[in-house]
């Protein structure tokens, strides 16, 4: 007896020291890359010291202070769908794998990282029914290239309000608040009840107010067209049940569950299976597991594989697309939903990202990794030297490590070139980092670290 579970034991050590990544590093990195992310005033205890203080004077058209937050990604935005949805998703990781955190020794860094959006959200909510949506223009920004604390471009303010709603970007910033009361309740619970209330009363604006945020402001367009708002009002209703266990927001579930399109992934603008995993948790009604069971089922036998096994679902951003599919169905794992399939297919796909290949996507993790990953702030040198489109055009690497930062990755044949103009495989954002931070935290929660 003794003998077969010493061989047991050493036959698991064996398996998994065949493919063998420091996770809690992973969860580390990740969480710098977030740091050099930041926008605002940089705190005394930043770690990314290459970043300064950057765009100071962003407000909105009365003159309100709406510095801070995050740049989305390579990029100057701020953009605040993407923002809050990245918040949402460190928030549910923080609250349902904070052990996972733990082991890292991030847990504290980790709320930091929420807080740093959660913080800005609060500015932008200046009264009930108006949140400032986006900091910077889609069009203009794209058009300079150097460092964020240099930049002398306008930086427009856009809002959605009661004449120009926006249900999908106002429910998933309930969302984000909601989640984030969880997080914070234990810590501090004024900063938490504040959360709570602003969460309530933006979700109240979407549900009364209907529209899409693009439909209420055309600059964001051509970045982040919105495909609907349905499934924001289930997934934001879904939290806010969550945080208050008040009723109401399941009748709310109820109402608008039924035309919202399901089985398409999860991602900032498609919620469903991120609504229906959380609601077959929190209502344990078998119709959302059920779901979910099918949608785990066909994406992990039936979606398209790179030939090197990457289930691949989009071009662009495609190992971050993986990532938050694997979150969701590590969370249908965790109902005891065939959850030894779901997790050894989310250690591949993470495995996969790594280093698996020989080449990690994650930015300063491995021997061999991007160098050249589209990202402005990462591309300048130092001040006081001057950077420019120079500096986008040279085959040099970057000169600053953009540690953490998973970037877009391969296409369908695992091809992928680390070049600085291919924004589609080699950008970076921080909502790409945020579904894949959680699955490892997750598999850390697991044991599976080394
Ligand atoms: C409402 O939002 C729209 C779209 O952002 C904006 O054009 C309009 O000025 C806002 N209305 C008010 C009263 O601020
Ligand atoms: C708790 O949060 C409030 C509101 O954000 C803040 O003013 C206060 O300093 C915080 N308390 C602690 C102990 O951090
Ligand atoms: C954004 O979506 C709307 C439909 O809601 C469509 O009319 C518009 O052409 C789209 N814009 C872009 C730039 O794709």
């Amino acid at each position: 007896m003794k003998l077969i579970l010493v061989l047991a034991v050493a036959l698991q050590v064996f398996i998994s020291n065949t493919e063998c990544y420091n996770y809690k590093e992973v969860v580390q990195k990740s969480l710098l890359f977030y740091e050099a992310q930041r926008s605002g005033k940089l705190p005394a205890d930043q770690r990314v010291k290459w970043r300064k203080d950057s765009a100071l004077n962003d407000k909105g058209v009365h003159g309100e202070d709406l510095t801070g937050g995050y740049y989305d990604a390579g990029d100057f935005v701020k953009f605040g769908f993407q923002m809050s949805f990245t918040a949402t998703i460190l928030a549910w990781g923080l609250i349902d794998h904070k052990k996972g955190y733990e082991e890292a020794d991030s847990l504290e860094e980790g709320r930091k990282a929420l807080k740093w959006a959660l913080d800005y959200i609060l500015k932008a909510h200046v009264s009930e029914n108006v949140l400032y949506a986006q900091v910077g223009s889609c069009t203009t920004d794209h058009n300079n290239w150097g460092r964020p604390e240099d930049m002398t471009e306008a930086r427009p303010a856009f809002m959605i309000n009661t004449t120009h709603p926006g249900s999908d970007m106002a429910a998933e910033t309930a969302a984000a608040l909601a989640a984030g009361y969880m997080v914070f309740k234990d810590v501090n619970a004024t900063y938490a009840n504040t959360l709570l209330t602003h969460a309530k009363q933006l979700y109240s604006f979407a549900y009364k107010y209907r529209g899409k945020y693009s439909d209420a402001f055309t600059d964001v367009e051509g970045c982040y067209n919105s495909s609907g708002y349905e499934d924001e009002l289930v997934w934001g209703a879904a939290w806010l049940y969550r945080a208050t266990e008040d009723k109401t927001y399941l009748t709310y579930v109820d109402k608008e569950y039924t035309p919202i399109q399901y089985y398409i992934g999860f991602s900032w603008d498609q919620k469903a299976g991120g609504a229906d995993v959380l609601l077959a948790k929190i209502t344990g009604d078998s119709k959302y597991l059920t779901k979910m069971k099918n949608y785990c089922d066909q994406i992990m036998t039936t979606q398209q594989r790179t030939p090197k096994g990457l289930i691949f679902i989009s071009q662009w951003g495609s190992l971050s697309s993986t990532a938050y599919v694997m979150q969701i169905c590590l969370e249908t794992a965790a109902l005891g939903v065939n959850a030894a399939t779901y997790r050894a297919e989310a250690k591949k796909q993470i495995n996969y990202m790594l280093g698996d290949t020989g080449f990690s996507y994650l930015v300063g993790f491995g021997s061999k990794y991007p160098t050249h990953c589209h990202h402005r702030a990462a591309s300048c040198p130092d001040a006081p030297a001057t950077c420019g489109w120079a500096q986008f055009s040279t085959p040099d690497p970057n000169p600053h490590v953009l540690t953490g930062a998973l970037v877009g990755g391969p296409g369908a044949n695992d091809d992928y070139t680390d070049v600085r103009n291919d924004y589609v495989h080699n950008e970076v954002a921080t909502y790409y980092n945020s579904g894949f931070q959680t699955v490892v935290a997750a598999l850390i929660e697991l044991g599976y670290s080394d």
